[in-house]
């Protein structure tokens, strides 16, 4: 039925006939009562109405037929005779859309756009120019960032269509002004969103090590950020122009790591067809990031290691040394010290690589992030998923809060796109959270992104290994073996799910 308001105008028919109402058109009401009496009644809300309309135009008789026609239309309109004018009236009528004309005395449509445009966040505009006068019409647009523009004299249904384009346009850009302005800016370093004071001192640790080419160890449980971590230090360096280049040594079989991170000649070893490139070559005058280095082979390591110290490499089978020059940052979300104890991490290269450390704390522990990170995931899906969410609701954050976030960001990411795509627009609510949310921490997000019906009966007396291993071979089977959605699902990375089923020595940990 819609919504009503009290005011406006209207035409009432009131008749015997069973009670009904109707939508006539945009303007009018038609209520049919089982008896005539007297009803107090609303204007039927209309979306466009709250739209709101500048025509600028010097010609007066143009300027009031178009005006009364897009009022006709059910938009709200005013008028202006000038550029000078139109900017005066938009000081109290925050237009959405401005139907403007160029050539006109005291400030042009040209000045106007450029005026509007200096001061950011305008109306959308549509443009009138003088028929064949393309150039001027792509130049507005380029230039000027006009919305689109009207060949003279304007066909009244290219117009109807146009405003109703421009401003659904300027409704969405008016939604991430929004969620951009919600986002304090010293809570943003590259893609990393955190108000906290953790996460102040982590950008600080960045800012200050960025710039440097001092090695970087960033540490943190699964889905901290590790890599986005990594992408800042790279961004905010001296090399940012040059190439990052990340390699994950936990989802590489120890016969492939090698050529991966070195390269290799034709012929250097059986399957060797052709000449490849490693990751420090690529990464020349860049920075690479060695992913999951705790998994990394031995015998790797001791080669890694003589490759940091000589900056040179040389590609297996290959007798020529390279010179390097790459700055190198590193990535673990198990602590090395405890690899270093049972003999599967050399010393030396973790002070290596230890140089300058960023432990990256879990969300758990700075749950003020979580409007910021909200509005910042939100920013993403409403991109990636073309839904129109504004904002959470101070109930929905209280929820995200009381959660202890296992799979941290990346699992907080899953539930908020979930929310997202539930809610489709407005506010995210609670009732937008997955089923049971807030109950066992890590169960839900599960829960959330695979309605598979399948249940988990887990005995008392088993572990927690034993669980785990049985609720990711559940899943495994669910996604008939895709790791990719497995992982996703799970809330963990595919590196991190790799490592686990190759800890199991699960078949499934070979190749997908
Ligand atoms: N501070 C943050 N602000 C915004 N997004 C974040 C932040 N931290 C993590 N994310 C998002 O969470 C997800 C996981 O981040 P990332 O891959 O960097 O984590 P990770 O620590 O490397 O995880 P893993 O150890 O599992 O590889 C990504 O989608 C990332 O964009
Ligand atoms: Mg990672």
């Amino acid at each position: 039925m819609g919504n009503f308001r009290s005011t406006g105008c209207l035409t009432i028919t009131t008749c015997t006939q069973p009670t009904k109402m109707e939508k006539s058109s945009d303007h009018f009401v038609s209520v049919w009562l089982s008896e005539p009496r007297t009803v107090t009644i609303g204007v039927m809300e209309n979306p466009r109405s709250e739209t709101l309309v500048l025509v600028v135009d010097d010609e007066e008789n143009q300027r009031t037929a178009l005006a009364g026609m897009i009022a006709l239309w059910g938009y709200t309109v005013q008028t202006a005779a000038d550029g000078l004018e139109a900017l005066e009236k938009l000081t109290t009528f925050p237009a959405h859309v401005i139907v403007t004309d160029l050539m006109m005395p005291r400030m042009s449509g040209q000045d106007l756009l450029k005026k509007l445009k200096e001061q950011g966040g305008g109306p959308q505009a549509i443009v009138q120019t003088a028929f064949g006068n393309l150039e001027t019409a792509v130049a507005t647009i380029h230039d000027l960032g006009a919305f689109w523009f009207l060949e003279k004299p304007v066909q009244s249904q290219a117009l109807r269509l146009l405003i109703e384009r421009a401003a659904a346009q300027g409704r969405l850009a008016e939604h991430a002004g929004r969620l951009e302005r919600q986002l304090s800016y010293h809570g943003v370093l590259g893609e990393m969103v955190g108000t906290s004071s953790a996460m102040r001192a982590v950008f600080a640790l960045i800012q200050q090590v960025a710039p440097s080419r001092a090695a970087v160890l960033i540490t943190g449980e699964s889905g901290t950020g590790k890599e986005l971590a990594a992408r800042a230090i790279h961004a905010l360096s001296p090399r940012r122009a040059a190439p990052f280049v990340a390699i994950n040594c936990a989802a590489l079989p120890d016969t492939l790591i090698e050529s991966e991170l070195f390269g290799h000649e034709k012929g250097s070893f059986t399957g060797a067809m052709e000449r490849r490139i490693g990751c420090f070559e690529m990464a020349q005058n860049g920075t690479v990031l060695l992913d999951e280095i705790g998994d990394m082979p031995l015998t790797t390591q001791a080669k890694l290691l003589r490759v940091l110290e000589d900056q040179r490499v040389r590609r297996l089978g290959g007798k020529a040394e390279i010179q390097l020059d790459v700055r190198v940052l590193a990535a673990t979300n198990s602590p090395l010290e405890n690899a270093i104890r049972e003999g599967r991490f050399r010393e030396d290269l973790f002070y290596r690589l230890n140089v300058f450390p960023v432990p990256l704390p879990p969300l758990r522990d700075r749950k003020e992030d979580l409007p910021a990170l909200v509005s910042a995931l939100l920013l993403d899906m409403n991109r990636k998923h073309g839904v129109k969410v504004t904002d959470a609701s101070p109930d929905f954050l209280r929820k995200l809060a009381e959660f202890q976030w296992p799979g941290n960001v990346r699992e907080l990411r899953n539930v908020v796109e979930r929310a997202a795509i539930m809610a489709g627009e407005g506010s995210l609510l609670i009732q937008h959270l997955p089923p049971g949310f807030g109950g066992t921490p890590g169960v839900e997000a599960a829960r959330s992104s695979a309605p598979s019906g399948q249940e988990l009966r887990v005995p008392v007396g088993s572990t927690i290994e034993q669980a785990e291993r049985a609720l990711i071979e559940l899943t495994l089977e669910y996604t008939k073996n895709n790791r990719t959605r497995a992982a996703d699902i799970l809330g963990i990375s595919q590196k991190t799910l790799f490592n686990k089923l190759k800890e199991y020595g699960s078949a499934a940990a070979g190749p997908a």
